[in-house]
């Protein structure tokens, strides 16, 4: 783990995607007020929102997410690529991924408070979806044994940390009218409405064929064709989707296929003490 992570401000990041200049570089990174960032806990719903926002903004035009790689589209700002892609010369609006915790949020970001939207996904969903996927990459410690990888899970020695930690942070974050929460959840169950309201939030109302449009180019089993978003160009050395798919179920409740009668209990006993002062109503609550 010593090898693989990298413990930055309190947390595990992979050391092979954010080398020093990496995270030096987010640190230093200028925002703009019209910026939109994509802010999950990793396997939340990232590379849906990184198909979403782009449509939304080009109208539903698909040139974008057509022609350029999820990663490229909205690039991870502590991702070792974020600084040879000239991000400072892209035309505004920009759209940036990342999985930053609240406090490891560069100054620029403080000051500037571009908008967030931050993604939520059942921490149980979350746990199955990562165990598959830390499985398949070469730059993750191998999850061992599920019983063992809970463990880890719930004690925030993965990466990015602990989920308890990230959704509380950016749930209690102080600039909260610059972002709007969403969950996994309310996206499998009204896509066409999550897509509505995340285009008023991003100020580009869209009509309803648009969105309707945009909705369906989202769907789970359209994703997974596109090519540009289903990480098939990704070297099988470096991430083998034969062991598990990038793009794997798309379901909201797949823990229940996942974790014991015990574990589940344990899981639950764990959020309702880590979570006990959060007022918030989740999705899946
Ligand atoms: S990462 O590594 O943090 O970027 O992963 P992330 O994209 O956040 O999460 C991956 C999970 O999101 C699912 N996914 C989708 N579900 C439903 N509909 C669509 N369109 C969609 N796109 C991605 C993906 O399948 C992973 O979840 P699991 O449960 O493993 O299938």
């Amino acid at each position: 783990e010593a090898d693989l992570y990298t413990l930055y401000k309190g947390v595990y990041v992979p050391s092979y995607l954010h080398p020093p200049q990496s995270l030096k570089y987010y640190e230093e990174f200028t925002f703009r007020p019209d910026d939109i960032v994509i802010v999950t806990y990793p396997k939340s719903g990232t590379t849906w929102m990184q198909e979403i926002v782009p449509l939304i903004m080009s109208g539903g035009n698909p040139a974008s997410v057509e022609t350029l790689h999820n990663w490229d589209r909205v690039p991870w700002l502590e991702e070792h690529r974020a600084c040879i892609l000239n991000l400072e010369r892209r035309p505004s609006p920009r759209i940036f991924a990342t999985h930053f915790q609240y406090n490891m949020m560069p100054a620029s970001y403080f000051k500037v408070k571009p908008k967030v939207i931050y993604v939520m996904r059942n921490p149980k969903d979350v746990f199955t979806s990562s165990f598959h996927y830390y499985g398949t990459t070469s730059f993750l410690v191998k999850p061992g044994p599920q019983s063992e990888f809970l463990h880890k899970f719930l004690n925030g020695k993965v990466m990015f940390g602990s989920w308890f930690d990230h959704v509380k942070g950016w749930l209690n974050a102080e600039d909260s009218e610059c972002i709007m929460y969403i969950s996994y959840e309310e996206m499998i169950m009204d896509l066409k409405d999550s897509v509505t309201r995340i285009a008023l939030f991003l100020e580009k109302p869209l009509e309803a064929e648009v969105i309707e449009k945009i909705a369906e180019r989202c769907l789970f089993k359209n994703m997974k064709q596109n090519k540009m978003s289903n990480y098939s160009a990704v070297p099988r050395d470096y991430m083998d989707q034969t062991k598990s798919e990038f793009l794997r179920k798309g379901i909201a409740g797949d823990w229940k296929n996942q974790l014991t009668v015990a574990e589940a209990d344990y899981f639950d006993a764990v959020y309702k003490d880590k979570m006990k002062d959060v007022k918030y109503k989740f999705a899946w609550d």
